[in-house]
């Protein structure tokens, strides 16, 4: 049976870019909302030389997710899923930036760890954002929720993104909040997949030029002072971030596990040593 991968977001920016770094005997399977976006990128795949299917599914939906798992499993052994798809906070509001980015994180992982056996890795992007959150027991008793109480976990992560006096930001903190979930969730899926000889691993990117990426640039005053923290002035490229994902995901990197890599460029560390 071949190999498959599966890409959540693959139909764009770091998720496709990720996508060409894949082994060519490996099935793609990208995924996505957008049926154009995704027919789009298998285009580029295929000519390429990669074997691609695409089915749309809405990650924030678990009954999608599920569907998106037998359709992958159909197509052979799912050895790898690289969960990309996301919103940033200008491309929704809080609750639905919760719904895609945390729930969807909880779905992807809870629907393929069902399908996925020893040496399967799961990788899910989360954001450099994600460290701005704080680390805070109550938050940590909310992320415990996701599970099993949605509705209760939703409601939860809403109030936090919601707290006066800063309602006008509800979307960036929402964006935040559902970021720093994916890091706490990939950590803890780390440990109970190990068992069945999963790895999961989270990635942090920090400013992505993507769509996504480019949007948030426009929109705020901290992203221009994020990349005058980074080593090189710049922002990251999806094809950069799409290689370091793809290496990431390689079988070979048994030991990086249960853990958050943070690619930012040196924004996180940049303020420290800037002239003055
Ligand atoms: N660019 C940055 O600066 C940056 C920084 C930190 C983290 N990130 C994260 O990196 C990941 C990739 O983002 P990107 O920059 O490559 O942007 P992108 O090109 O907009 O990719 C995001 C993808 O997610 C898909 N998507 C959105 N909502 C979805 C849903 N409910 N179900 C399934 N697919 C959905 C989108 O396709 P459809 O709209 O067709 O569904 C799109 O293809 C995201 O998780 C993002 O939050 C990005």
């Amino acid at each position: 049976m071949a190999n498959v991968c599966v890409i959540t977001g693959g139909g764009s920016g770091m998720g496709l870019e990720t996508a060409r770094h894949i082994p060519k005997d490996v099935i793609l399977v990208l995924t996505g909302r957008t049926v154009s976006k995704l027919e789009h990128a298998k285009e580029i795949l295929e000519a390429e030389g990669h074997r691609v299917y695409t089915t749309a599914c809405d990650v924030s939906v678990r009954r999608d997710v599920h569907e998106l798992c037998l359709f992958a499993a159909g197509l052979g052994t799912i050895k790898t899923v690289i969960h990309a798809a996301g919103l940033s906070p200008t491309m929704g509001d809080a609750e639905k930036i919760i719904m895609v980015n945390a729930v969807g994180t909880k779905n992807v992982n809870m629907e393929f760890f069902k399908y996925m056996n020893d040496g399967g890795v799961i990788v899910d992007i989360a954001s450099s954002s994600a460290y701005a959150a704080p680390d805070i027991l109550a938050i940590r008793q909310i992320f415990d929720e996701a599970e099993y109480q949605e509705e209760k976990f939703v409601k939860h992560m809403l109030g936090e993104a919601t707290l006066p006096p800063g309602e006008e930001n509800a979307p960036g903190f929402a964006y935040t909040l559902s970021k720093k979930f994916v890091v706490w969730y990939a950590q803890k899926c780390a440990h109970e997949y190990a068992g069945k000889g999963i790895r999961v691993v989270s990635v942090s990117p920090g400013l992505i030029e993507t769509d996504m990426g480019s949007r948030e640039v426009e929109a705020w005053d901290y992203a221009k002072e994020m990349i005058e923290n980074t080593c090189e002035h710049r922002m990251g490229t999806a094809a950069e971030m799409g290689f370091t994902i793809a290496m990431i995901a390689d079988e070979r990197n048994g030991y990086l596990r249960g853990i958050d890599v943070l690619i930012d460029g040196g924004a996180s560390t940049g303020k420290q040593f800037k002239k003055k």
